[in-house]
C-alpha cells in the first residue's frame, strides 16, 4: 500500500442543469479511485469552483448513502469559463495548484463543451455525458434520460384519468431544450394522442383536425404532449425571457400554454394545460441511471488511469465505450424519425 505522498489527485465537477444520476457517477469515481491509491478532490459548483478554488475532499464516507439521491452532492452552475475575463487562465492555474494530475467533467454539451476545449490547449480532462435531454452524439443515451421519461410517463398517466372524467384535452409540457427526446419517449410509452416536438414544426391546423377527428370517434378526451423548443410554423419560438446564458441558450417554456389557448379556441373542446418543468429532474434515479452512471463512473476513473484523455464515456448497444468529447458536442443529437413515424401512428 502506497502512502499519502504517493497518492495521485484526480478533480471532479458536475456542471450545467443537474440530473438524476450524477451521485452515482461521482460515488463510483470516488470508489474507483480509491482502489486504485487516488485522491479524489470534488470540486463545487462545476467551473465556476475552479476558478475560485472551492473544492472539497471525496472519501469514502463523503459518497456513502448517495447512490439513490437525485441532484448532486458537489452543486453546480452553467458558470463558463471561455466567457468571463481571465477564467480560463484561472482553470488552468488552480488546475496545478490543486495538484491535479486529470480532471473528471460531468455535464451536458456545454460543460463537456468546456472540457474538450481545454483538453485541446493541455489540460487532461475526461467527460462523462449527463442531461435528461439525451441530446450529445456518440452514446445511445444520457444518464438521467431514463428518469426524466418515467416521471413525464407517470405523469401522462395520471392526466388521462382527469381528463376522460372531465372531457378534456389536456396539454402537457415537457423539456428537452432543442430536442424532443422526452417528448416523444413519454409521449409513446404514456399513450399520447399528439406529440409535438422541436425537430417537426407545429401545423395547429393539422393538430386540431386530428384530435376533431378523434372525438368524432366517439373518444371524449385527448392527450397532447408538447415539447418546449417546439415552435408553430408561423410564429417565433415560445420562450420565458430573451436573456441569454453563459452559453448562449434562452430560457425555453410556455409553447404548452400557447397551444392550449389556440386548441381550445379551434376546437371548441375544453383545455387544460401542465408544465411538468422541474419535477422532471428532481428526485431518485431510476435503476437504469444508477447503473449507467455507476458504469460511467467507473470507466471515467478506467480513463484516467490509463491517461486516456479526451475522451467521454459512452453508451453503445450494450457496452460502455470511450469517444473523443469533440466529437459528441459537435453535433446536437435530435429524435431520429424512425422513432417520429413510430409515434404518429398512434396520433388521433
Ligand atoms: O438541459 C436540461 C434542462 O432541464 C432543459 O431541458 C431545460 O430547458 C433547462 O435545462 C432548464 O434550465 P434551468 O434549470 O436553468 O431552468
Amino acid at each position: 500500500m502506497k502512502g499519502e505522498s504517493a497518492m495521485k489527485k484526480v478533480g471532479v465537477l458536475t456542471g450545467g442543469g443537474d440530473c438524476p444520476g450524477l451521485n452515482p457517477v461521482i460515488r463510483a469515481v470516488v470508489r474507483y479511485a480509491i482502489k486504485e491509491n487516488y485522491e479524489v478532490v470534488g470540486i463545487k459548483n462545476g467551473w465556476k469552483g475552479l476558478i475560485e478554488i472551492n473544492a472539497v475532499k471525496l472519501d469514502l464516507a463523503s459518497v456513502s448513502g448517495i447512490l439513490p439521491k437525485g441532484g448532486t452532492i458537489i452543486g453546480t452552475s452553467r458558470t463558463n469559463p471561455y466567457k468571463l475575463d481571465g477564467g480560463v487562465d484561472k482553470v488552468k492555474k488552480n488546475f496545478k495548484s490543486l495538484g491535479l494530475e486529470a480532471l473528471i467533467a460531468i455535464g451536458g454539451e456545454d460543460t463537456l463543451g468546456v472540457a474538450a476545449k481545454l483538453y485541446k490547449e493541455g489540460l487532461n480532462v475526461v467527460g462523462a455525458p449527463k442531461t435528461i435531454d439525451n441530446d450529445l452524439s456518440c452514446t445511445d443515451v444520457t444518464f438521467g434520460f431514463d428518469t426524466a421519461i418515467n416521471v413525464a410517463t407517470e405523469a401522462i398517466d395520471r392526466l388521462h384519468t382527469t381528463a376522460e372524467s372531465h372531457n378534456r384535452i389536456m396539454v402537457v409540457e415537457v423539456m428537452g431544450r432543442h430536442a424532443g427526446w422526452i417528448a416523444i419517449e413519454s409521449g409513446i410509452a404514456g399513450g399520447a394522442d399528439v406529440i409535438l416536438i422541436p425537430e417537426i414544426p407545429i401545423d395547429i391546423n393539422e393538430v386540431c383536425e386530428l384530435l376533431k377527428k378523434r372525438h368524432e370517434r366517439g373518444k371524449s378526451f385527448s392527450i397532447v404532449v408538447v415539447a418546449e423548443g417546439a415552435q408553430l410554423k408561423e410564429g417565433d419560438m415560445v420562450k420565458q425571457e430573451e436573456k441569454l446564458d453563459a452559453f448562449g441558450h434562452v430560457r425555453l417554456g410556455g409553447i404548452g400554454h400557447t397551444l392550449g389557448e389556440m386548441i381550445e379556441a379551434k376546437t371548441g373542446y375544453e383545455t387544460r394545460v401542465t408544465v411538468l418543468g422541474h419535477i422532471q429532474r428532481g428526485g431518485t434515479p431510476t435503476a437504469f441511471d444508477r447503473v449507467l452512471g455507476t458504469r460511467f463512473g467507473v470507466k471515467a476513473m478506467q480513463l484516467v488511469v490509463a491517461k486516456d484523455y479526451g475522451k467521454m464515456t459512452a453508451l453503445q448497444g450494450i457496452a460502455i465505450k470511450a469517444v473523443p468529447m469533440e466529437q459528441a458536442v459537435c453535433k446536437l443529437k435530435t429524435v431520429d424519425m424512425e422513432l417520429y413515424d413510430i409515434a404518429k401512428v398512434f396520433f388521433g
